[in-house]
């Protein structure tokens, strides 16, 4: 197995990462800390105390846990031979310095700040991880973002204001945050003005900054919340392009309710996506196992696979198309070529005698048709129909004898069933 072995270092590598991925306890435990930091830092500018009021313990504990990151993400790399990235190492070292409780300057804290690129980092290996939930995570990301970028821009107005001594420091800050978000939001209300010049550009700066912010937020958030539902989205836009088709072509009323009801099956079965499609773009090791679990219901219904070989079961699960059918579709048709048998997967079909009328068998969930055709390379012996929305996977003609010469017990099977019903029908 060649591909087995090239890929395991790889693999090995994966699952570590897997394991350790953002998520675990420590990182969480990281970012949480990167984020206090982040939240502290700039405060103790402007206080000239750290915002926890435990100035030296604070200090010291994420000095430790920044510390012990570093120990762990070189750790990693050696485990998973994939290097320490040379900007975040210098971003982690940076922010793991203790220049504060060294050398007593407020301003040295702030150079926790640089950690916040571990956040970043891991912000996006989230959303490679949880491609699904792409637009929320946009949407979470923005607003910690958003909300980081308000306080650290009242932070800096309070300290070009400065507090006067004995005044109420909280008191401060909250006004100081109040002139931010009213400025940031346009509104203005121009009760806290600046003074010197140094305050008037730093609130040009804030209001610029605040009109690219309110263009965001305009241009994406109304994206960001219509995509967070995107199948469905997607469903409405092709359900009235079929509306204007059908109108367009004149298709008669109930023809158009049996379309709309179709498609309104199938999105609430599968969303409206086109499972084979889907299936079909993976490469082969991972497409044995998606086609395993997404026909695990069908597998598990067919009382012959429960026991069957597991070759058998990933061949047949291979070959298998799923199709659906609406009530008195007509699946085959007595006296047709047989081109492929069939497994119902959820739904009932009727076998039709040859008066066109009288139902000989209702056929249901794990039972399957269509195998007599293909077995005595006969026509069709009968019309079979659909008595409701039916899911059911065909397998055609070419898997069918393969899978036959293969495996003799399934082969049995078929034959017994296919013998037993030919006695019926004569
Ligand atoms: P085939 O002849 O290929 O197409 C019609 C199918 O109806 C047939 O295969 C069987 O799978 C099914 N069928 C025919 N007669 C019966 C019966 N008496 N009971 C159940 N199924 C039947």
């Amino acid at each position: 197995m060649a591909h087995t072995h090239l890929f395991s270092r790889g693999a090995v590598a994966g699952r570590f990462l897997e394991r350790n991925r953002p998520g675990g306890a420590w990182s969480l435990l990281i970012l949480l800390s990167a984020t206090a930091a982040a939240v502290d830092s700039p405060l103790r500018v402007v206080f000239g105390r750290d915002a926890f009021a435990h100035f030296f313990l604070f200090d010291l504990l994420i000095t430790l846990l920044f510390t012990a990151d570093i120990a762990f993400h070189f750790w990693i790399a050696r485990k998973s031979h994939i290097p320490y990235g040379r900007l975040l190492l210098l971003a982690d070292i940076v922010a793991a310095l203790p220049l504060q409780l060294a050398f007593g300057w407020t301003p040295f804290a702030l150079v926790r700040i640089f950690k916040l690129a571990r956040v970043a980092q891991a912000m996006s290996t989230w959303r490679q991880h949880h491609i699904h939930l792409w637009n929320t995570l946009r949407l979470v990301y923005f607003v910690y973002w958003l909300a980081l970028s308000v306080h650290w821009l009242s932070a800096g107005w309070l300290a070009l204001r400065g507090i006067p001594p004995g005044a109420d420091e909280w008191g401060a800050y909250l006004r100081s945050l109040y002139w931010c978000i009213s400025t940031l939001t346009t509104i203005g209300y121009g009760d806290i003005t600046p003074h010197t010049n140094a305050q008037v550009i730093y609130a040009m700066v804030v209001m610029i900054f605040g009109v690219g912010m309110y263009g965001y937020v305009i241009a994406n958030i109304s994206t960001i919340i219509t995509n967070l539902q995107p199948a469905r989205t997607r469903y409405l836009a092709n359900m009235e392009k079929l509306g204007a088709f059908m109108r367009s072509r004149d298709i008669p009323q109930a023809m158009q309710r049996k379309i709309r009801d179709y498609y309104g099956y199938v999105w609430e079965q599968r969303l409206g996506y086109d499972e084979a499609s889907i299936v079909q773009g993976l490469p082969p090791g991972l497409l044995v196992e998606v086609s395993l679990f997404l026909k695990r219901d069908i597998i598990a219904k067919v009382p012959f696979f429960t026991g069957a070989n597991d070759d058998l079961v990933k061949e047949i699960a291979l070959a298998m198309q799923p199709v659906v059918y609406t009530p008195g579709d007509v699946v085959v048709r007595a006296g047709d070529p047989g081109t492929d048998m069939y497994f119902i997967s959820r739904g009932s079909m009727e076998v039709i005698a040859p008066d066109g009328q009288s139902v000989v068998a209702t056929l249901r969930d794990g039972e399957f048709f269509g195998e007599m055709a293909l077995l005595r390379n006969q026509p069709r012996s009968a019309d079979v129909r659909a008595a409701s929305y039916c899911d059911v996977y065909r397998l055609d003609k070419r898997s069918f004898d393969s899978v036959m010469a293969k495996f003799p017990d399934f082969a049995a099977h078929v034959r017994s069933i296919g013998s037993k019903r030919m006695d019926r029908s004569r």
